[in-house]
């Protein structure tokens, strides 16, 4: 899904960040060769370096759909509601359905009509994700500013919002994975060789 790639981008960046500065200092510096091979991580190119444990912990972020890479900590929605009012609530609306921007809640049964609408509680396969995307990405204009707590409060608030879970419900790495999203089953796999499971079907033109 989306999550590999999105994690794919930070590592690349990385790469490509080193990538762009040492042929720089390569070239304004008169440094001798072996000393430049040491710094250098890619034996064809002859640039980057080897990210350091530190810098790799810092993008190694993501959580699949089982819930593994979700922090230690917990969160309710009660908690959430004081997160969401300061932290969310002018981009997504009091209830999470007035906008400005994107709609978190509500929808639920509109996929298969005329006017669908996409939402968390409507769309959404996994609990896991929205804890994935809020850590990362949200608030949109600080992303990766709340503490793992918050996170955690925050993701149980929109699922209160679209009746997934109760107020009290006390969301951690071990309950978070267990929660069942109303379209769990609404997606099928991508038949495509090189992204998913083989397809099971031929293609009608071949
Ligand atoms: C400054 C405005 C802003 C704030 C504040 C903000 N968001 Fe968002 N949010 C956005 C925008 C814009 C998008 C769409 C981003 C995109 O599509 O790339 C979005 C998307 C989302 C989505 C994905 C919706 C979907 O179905 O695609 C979730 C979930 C979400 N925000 C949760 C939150 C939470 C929780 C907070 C508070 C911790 C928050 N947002 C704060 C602007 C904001």
């Amino acid at each position: 899904m989306g999550i590999a790639l999105k994690l794919a981008v930070p590592v690349a960046l990385v790469a490509f960040g080193a990538a762009a500065h040492v042929p720089a200092l390569a070239a304004a510096t008169p440094v001798a060769q072996p000393f430049r091979a040491a710094l250098n991580q890619s034996p064809t190119y002859g640039v980057g370096r080897s990210p350091k444990p530190d810098e790799l912990k810092a993008i190694d972020i993501e959580v699949t759909p089982d819930g593994k890479g979700l922090r230690h900590g917990s969160g309710t929605a009660a908690a959430g509601k004081d997160v969401y009012t300061r932290r969310c609530e002018t981009c997504h609306g009091p209830t999470g359905k007035e906008g400005p921007q994107d709609v978190l809640a509500g929808g639920q049964g509109s996929l298969t009509t005329a006017r669908p609408q996409k939402t968390v509680g409507s769309y959404w396969p996994y609990a896991t994700t929205l804890w994935d995307y809020i850590n990362r990405a949200m608030p949109f204009d600080h992303p990766s500013t709340l503490t793992v707590d918050e996170v955690y409060a925050a993701t149980a608030y929109v699922l209160f919002l679209n009746g997934i879970v109760g107020e009290r419900d006390v969301l951690d790495e071990t309950t978070l994975p267990q929660i069942k999203m109303p379209n769990r089953n609404g997606f099928v796999s991508d038949p495509r060789p090189d992204v998913g499971a083989p397809a099971k079907k031929k293609h009608p033109s071949s």
